[in-house]
């Protein structure tokens, strides 16, 4: 049977970063995020029993990296399933992907949901939320509706996604703000690798259970500005983290900063945005919807700026009746 999913990018506001099992990539902590409605990943698949390997295309093109991620992934589907097939697989993202805008997160969520319904089995949110963090750890996330909570768990059973509030609880929006196209050059998996290296680490994990209590709360309080210097400060850290490892890991550009001085200027003459960055060079300015207009404006007139993409917070993976081949 074919299937076809589609499968939301996330932005986190309490980041993940570090795994204290490599292979079933179970997090060091716990991570809040929201779904984003323009950021996803369109994948069809079929398993076929005359297929003699997996045939992947994403984005028109058969990179060898990417397939045998995909593959793996469709093993741990195939297992569950207790068939040998293979599958054809093609996958479309409407935005670059290997430049931090999260394509993993998109990409596995809609492979997961996916390849498990054209194998035939109908797994539950969780089922597919804990298989999707096989595959990438923040996929887990994209699987629940609008905002999130991925619990850290000890155990493969007790690490996934759940939804704290559906995707229409809080008017808030997540604009990208693109600031070049170049890929970056180490991956999320290959910095979380030497997460240990900074002496700041140890520091981060010592607080933040509180951190993402304060943020639930901050989020059920509907506390905009207090949200927002949580998570603005949240990911300042994570990038203190990145910058002392060794090898340091620096993923800003000269346009990052850029964004980030401005969006402090905005701040001090009165406009609420606030930014968090993850691994990659793009900003996500985060900011209530009634302010869009006036931030959208502002950004109009930054020449650096790339290409700009409003999210607002958007339903987790679902299947869709429009395959792809
Ligand atoms: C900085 O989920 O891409 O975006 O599990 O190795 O696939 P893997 O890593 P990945 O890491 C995401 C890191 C982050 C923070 C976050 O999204 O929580």
């Amino acid at each position: 049977m074919k299937a076809t999913a589609i499968g939301p990018s996330n932005i986190a506001f309490i980041k993940y970063w570090g795994k204290k099992d490599e292979n079933l990539r179970l997090p060091e902590n716990g991570s809040i995020s929201m779904n984003l409605s323009d950021l996803t990943t369109t994948t069809t698949v079929e398993f076929l029993q005359n297929l003699r390997e997996d045939s992947v295309i994403i984005d028109g093109k058969a990179e060898k990296k990417k397939i045998e991620r995909v593959s793996k992934q469709l093993d741990r589907v195939r297992k569950i399933a207790k068939f040998p097939y293979k599958a054809k697989v093609v996958s479309q993202n409407n935005f670059p992907s290997g430049t931090g805008l999260s394509s993993s997160a998109s990409g596995l969520a809609a492979l997961t949901l996916a390849a498990s319904k054209s194998a035939g089995l109908n797994l539950s949110e969780k089922e597919l939320s804990i298989l999707a963090r096989q595959g990438s750890g923040s996929a887990c996330r994209s699987v629940p509706d609008g905002f999130v909570e991925w619990l850290e768990g000890n155990t493969s059973e007790t690490s996934y996604a759940y939804s704290l509030y559906p995707e229409n609880y809080w008017d808030i929006l997540d604009i990208v703000v693109v600031v070049s196209h170049d890929k970056k050059d180490i991956s999320s998996t290959g910095g979380q690798k030497i997460v240990a290296t900074s002496s700041f680490y140890k520091v981060r994990l010592s607080n933040i259970n509180k951190k993402i209590e304060l943020c639930k709360k901050l989020l059920s309080e509907k506390n905009f500005p207090e949200f927002g210097k949580l998570i603005e400060a949240e990911a300042l850290e994570l990038h203190a983290i990145m910058l002392t490892s060794s090898p340091s890991l620096i993923y800003w550009l000269p346009g990052t900063i850029k964004i980030m001085k401005l969006v402090k200027k905005w701040r001090s003459e009165g406009l609420a945005v606030y930014f968090t960055v993850n691994t990659g060079q793009d900003v996500h300015l985060i900011i209530e919807g009634k302010n869009k207009e006036i931030l959208l404006e502002k950004l109009q007139k930054v020449k650096e700026i790339k290409k700009v993409i409003v999210n607002t917070p958007a339903l987790g993976a679902r299947l869709i009746n429009k395959h792809l081949f």
